[in-house]
């Protein structure tokens, strides 16, 4: 399968060229219903379609799962910034004065363990005087509620700081809502909170928007719907566990 990968990118690629569309051959974009919290939903490029395709494929092996996850995180961040507010700055480059961009508000990043962690390191290469805070909620095996286990978040993260909420998979939006129930028990605004995602069922994006309507959400794919399990369909499975390597551990009895 190693062997035959980049011949199936040559015709995959080929493909996307030939019906000029990057989202035609997998069907990513079929007119998925967006809710407006969702920004920047756009086709995916070649390159993020590709990416998305090994994340996708079950017989990518850990190795190549966490690597691509790391390839794919820019193209996550360069989502949420289009999110967020630049200013003018004034520079002197070496050679003459000159106008550049910085951002407008100071960010704080917070991770939903554990798949959110997975997404840390990328989100930090660009905003590294960024504050970590890092929440796990996990659901009840039995009644499929999410219970809130732990939290570790900067002390001043509110004033006017863009939360960045690190999630990768928006199954049915749980957890995520918790998270941002307890975001905004402390003091956080809706219009501060921008989520950084990589696939999403529609159900908990509807759900998010009925609860939260003042929140970003920025994700690359919205995928078809959940499962009886809970899983989003095509999706590309557990996130965590293929992140981790704890595929080999019960699937259905974890949750991320
Ligand atoms: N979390 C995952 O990792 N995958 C899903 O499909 C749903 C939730």
């Amino acid at each position: 399968m190693q062997r035959l990968r980049p011949l199936l990118y040559y015709f995959f690629i080929a493909g996307t060229l030939f019906t000029g569309s990057a989202g035609a051959m997998l069907d990513e974009y079929a007119e998925p219903s967006v809710p407006a919290i969702v920004k920047n939903y756009k086709p995916l490029s070649p390159l993020e379609l590709m990416l998305l395709t090994t994340l996708r494929d079950q017989n990518t092996d850990m190795a190549l799962f966490s690597g691509t996850v790391r390839n794919l995180t820019p193209f996550l961040v360069q989502r949420v910034f289009q999110c967020l507010e630049m200013q003018d700055v004034i520079i002197q480059t070496p050679v003459a004065q000159s106008i550049g961009a910085e951002l407008k508000n100071n960010i704080v990043l917070v991770t939903v363990l554990r798949s959110g962690d997975a997404l840390l390191e990328g989100f930090r290469r660009y905003l590294p005087d960024a504050p970590v805070g890092k929440i796990l909620v996990q659901r009840d095996e039995q009644t499929s509620e999410p219970n809130y286990l732990y939290r570790k978040v900067p002390k001043a993260f509110k004033n006017n700081k863009k939360i960045v909420i690190l999630e990768p998979m928006i199954a049915t939006g749980g957890s995520l809502s918790m998270v941002i129930e307890i975001l905004l028990h402390n003091g956080v605004a809706q219009e501060n909170i921008i989520v950084s995602s990589v696939v999403a069922a529609p159900e908990g994006l509807h759900k998010l928007a009925e609860k939260f309507p003042e929140i970003s959400v920025t994700v690359l794919s919205i995928d078809e719907k959940l499962n009886e399990k809970m899983f989003i369909v095509p999706g590309l499975g557990d996130f965590g566990d293929r992140f981790y390597g704890t595929d080999d551990y019960d699937a259905d009895s974890e949750d991320d």
